[in-house]
């Protein structure tokens, strides 16, 4: 797949009072699968400059595309605008310092106080498969993961030959799917401390600007709405500087041709795998040429890179599509899915759980679990699980955050005998840790106070009164973690909801010297990293899900460490479908924390019908989150069917092709999406009316995703059609009354 090809530009340029010729030594690079082609081209003098990446082209000589004739050549032979020629060259790592005035993806401070960076190419390698990214002395750094022949990989390795500063840029592209992921790495080879400002994880570029730029935003309760703007002049950006991926904005982009929809039109697809501080940015410079850049927040970054000490930029994945959003989305899905997530409950089918949080916040005892779980598991319900309120002396959320120890005033006995009473129901025991916290009001806060993120001598802004904890130190996490442990083999637990409710505030560390205080935002994470990663290696069998407020961290970063995520506090039927919607742009639904709850809704006060409920949280995992033993009978009768439909639908659902077929943003009356098996033998479909508009009795919606050659049977109503008319000529849902959902199972005959 990787090729590298030796030409000559040869031109003719007016210059100095005359024609004159120029030529170029050029070597092009380039990454090819049957769906997409990825360029770049190394000029005489070593700059590493952007060529191509988009829709596979042809073998040919492809060095025109890195426009070296355009206005003024510089490199080697016409030195005297080369300034002129960094401003306007597409590169593969952009620095400062030299004439590039747009964005850099590397900054540092050298000794001296310079920052001028300039990087050539010394060399390139390649290899079969996918190494795990490496920095010393880090654990795990998640990434996405292939073998030997599902992928291959191009380090290009680059230095700043006066700082003696290396760039390792690594490059893979995967044999079936549309997909180039990137990091970059750097290594201080000089005998002088270098301090690192900025490491990006990389930028592409391209000669146009006709794109719209398409982000994820939103707030608690409101994650991930969809926003689509044109570029314009300047920079357009999402960020997050809480220490988290955070409600706010997700670390995604895309950048998108103005006439692409859903079925049609370019989409270039841009996540990182990480879990903190980022920045998506697009920027629209000379010429009207796009420069995108991502990786971690250069916002009160800065890393001291001691001589032979590296730092590795967290991975960059780059989707591309030419047939619409929804091929970018199923991209990453395939990519998420397949290369990303691991362990053992990747592709098995989810229990269906219960969790008290909604039903009973802090109030509860051992008995009202245990009937809980008892009347869950009388209608199908596999696994309880116990929300925050179990430790300490933890009755609000003012305290005890840290002391992870069973409160035995509300679970008498321990964990142990409620654990044996609810295995013996049949039912799995699941259980909530916040491990990333501490109260002010708790032993461990007491015992340790300096252990919590702070700065000596200023007041730390306290949020849900709690502090986060320090967890670049690794005396807190190896405390942390032996707390976990002694929970975890004290009971049979065999799911853990990881949750994270507060942004970092105070950015210091009594544990981390001065010259490196700066370097916490990102040690965080990788301490949140590697326990996660200590973890799920310790307790295989365990099912993980994140959580964060909701999804405050809903990103690709955790998955690396759980399957699935909590995708939103909203549990409200309606609100979900939004919310769903616009992390399915991204995420699949197998990653999608969504349980039917009670209502009126608890976060927004509406009443959806119990069915709705049921068909929006189909699309995630599925679970309830309510006390079953409250709920109307009506309901409760209606809980063995909608397990059955989920046992039915969910194989579909989480390992199938989904296509969104309505879209809230635009039109707020309806939604609607499909899932299709691989094998195109399958499809579910679900429909909502969200507003009853008594001029649309019916609707035509256009099934997608279908063989078209093939005759498929709607399970619900008997008919059969051919794909083809599935497709064109649609079903017609008909719906009476607002928030009404209907299902339909389609089957190739
Ligand atoms: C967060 C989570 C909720 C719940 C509470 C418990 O808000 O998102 O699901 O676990 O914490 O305090």
């Amino acid at each position: 797949m990787v090729t590298e090809k030796k030409s000559t530009v040869t031109y003719r340029k007016w210059d100095r009072g005359a024609m004159r010729e120029f030529s170029e030594e050029v070597t092009i690079v380039r990454m090819d699968n049957d769906k997409i082609t990825y360029a770049m081209g190394i000029t005489q003098e070593g700059y590493l400059l952007h060529c191509y990446y988009g829709a596979r082209i042809g073998d040919d000589d492809i060095s025109y595309l890195m426009r070296l004739p355009d206005h003024p050549f510089t490199p080697n032979g016409n030195n005297r605008d080369r300034l002129i020629f960094m401003d306007s060259r597409a590169f593969e790592f952009s620095c400062p310092g030299t004439g590039d005035y747009r964005e850099p993806c590397l900054m540092v401070m050298d000794e001296d106080g310079m920052s001028t960076c300039d990087l050539r190419v010394t060399g390139f390698t390649v290899k079969k498969g996918k190494p795990a990214l490496k920095q010393k002395g880090v654990s795990c750094i998640p990434a996405t993961f292939a073998s030997a022949n599902e992928a291959e990989t191009l380090t290009v390795t680059l230095e700043d030959s006066h700082l003696s500063l290396v760039v390792e840029l690594t490059y893979t592209m995967f044999a079936k799917l549309p997909v180039i992921t990137r990091s970059a790495r750097a290594i201080n080879k000089s005998y002088s401390d270098i301090r690192i400002q900025r490491l990006l994880s990389g930028c592409v570029e391209w000669d146009r600007s006709d794109f719209d730029f398409i982000t994820l935003n939103g707030s608690w309760a409101r994650e991930r709405a969809v926003a689509r703007e044109p570029l314009h002049f300047g920079k357009q950006s999402v960020e997050s500087r809480r220490g988290i991926s955070s409600h706010q904005h997700n670390p995604f982009a895309a950048l998108v041709s103005h006439d692409a929809s859903e079925e049609v039109g370019e989409a270039y697809g841009f996540n990182l795998v990480y879990s903190g501080n980022f920045l998506a940015q697009a920027e629209v410079a000379t010429s009207g040429f796009t420069r995108f850049v991502m990786g971690i927040n250069p916002f009160d970054f800065s890393w001291l890179l001691r001589p032979e000490e590296d730092l590795t930029a967290p991975e960059m994945v780059i989707v591309y599509s030419d047939c619409g959003i929804g091929a970018m989305s199923r991209t990453f899905h395939d990519l998420y899915r397949g290369h990303l997530i691991r362990g053992q409950w990747r592709d098995r089918m989810r229990p269906v759980l219960i969790n008290n949080w909604e039903g009973t916040y802090f109030d509860f005892d051992e008995e009202k679990i245990y009937q809980i779980a008892k009347a869950a598991s009388e209608k199908g319900i596999e696994m309880l699980v116990l929300d925050d309120g179990w430790f300490g002396k933890r009755n609000y959320d003012d305290c005890s955050l840290g002391d992870w120890v069973v409160n035995e005033n509300k679970l008498h006995g321990g964990l142990k005998p409620l654990v044996e009473r609810i295995n013996a129901l049949g039912m799995k025991f699941g259980l909530w840790f916040e491990p990333e916290m501490v109260s002010p009001d708790s032993d461990l806060y007491r015992a340790h106070p300096d252990w919590a993120i702070q700065i000596i001598g200023r007041d730390m802004t306290q949020a849900r009164e709690q502090y986060v904890l320090d967890y670049s130190n690794p005396e807190v996490r190896e405390h942390v973690y032996g707390m976990i442990r002694a929970i975890l083999d004290s009971a049979n637990v065999e799911y853990i909801k990881w949750d994270m409710n507060r942004a970092l505030s105070e950015v210091g560390s009594t544990a981390l010297p001065r010259k490196r205080q700066r370097e916490l935002w990102h040690r965080y994470v990788l301490g949140v990293y590697e326990l996660q990663d200590r973890l799920t290696t310790d307790y295989p069998y365990l099912l993980l899900e994140n959580c964060s407020s909701g999804g405050a961290r809903f990103d690709a970063g955790m998955l690396y460490f759980s399957p699935q995520i909590w995708t939103s506090d909203d549990t409200d039927a309606i609100e979900r479908l939004k919310i769903q919607y616009g992390t399915s742009i991204c995420y699949p639904a197998s990653t999608m924390g969504a349980h039917v709850s009670d209502c009126p809704n608890h976060a927004i006060g509406r009443t959806t019908p119990f069915a709705t409920r049921g068909d929006v949280a189909l699309m995630g995992t599925f679970g309830y989150e309510l006390d079953v033993t409250r709920i109307s009978e009506e309901d409760r009768c209606a809980i063995p069917g909608q397990i059955e439909k989920f046992k039915k639908y969910n194989p579909i659902i989480s390992a199938g092709d989904q296509y969104r077929l309505g879209n809230l943003f635009e039109d707020d009356s309806y939604d609607a999406w499909m899932f299709v098996a691989k094998d195109r033998s399958e499809a579910v479909f679900t429909f909502v009316q969200v507003l009853n508009k008594p001029s649309t009795p019916s609707r035509r919606i256009l099934l997608r995703g279908l063989d078209p050659d093939r005759d498929y049977r709607n399970e619900d109503t008997g008919e059969i059609r051919s794909g083809k008319t599935w497709m064109k000529g649609g079903v017609i849902v008909g719906a009476f009354g607002d928030f009404v959902s209907r299902t339909m199972h389609f089957k190739a005959v």
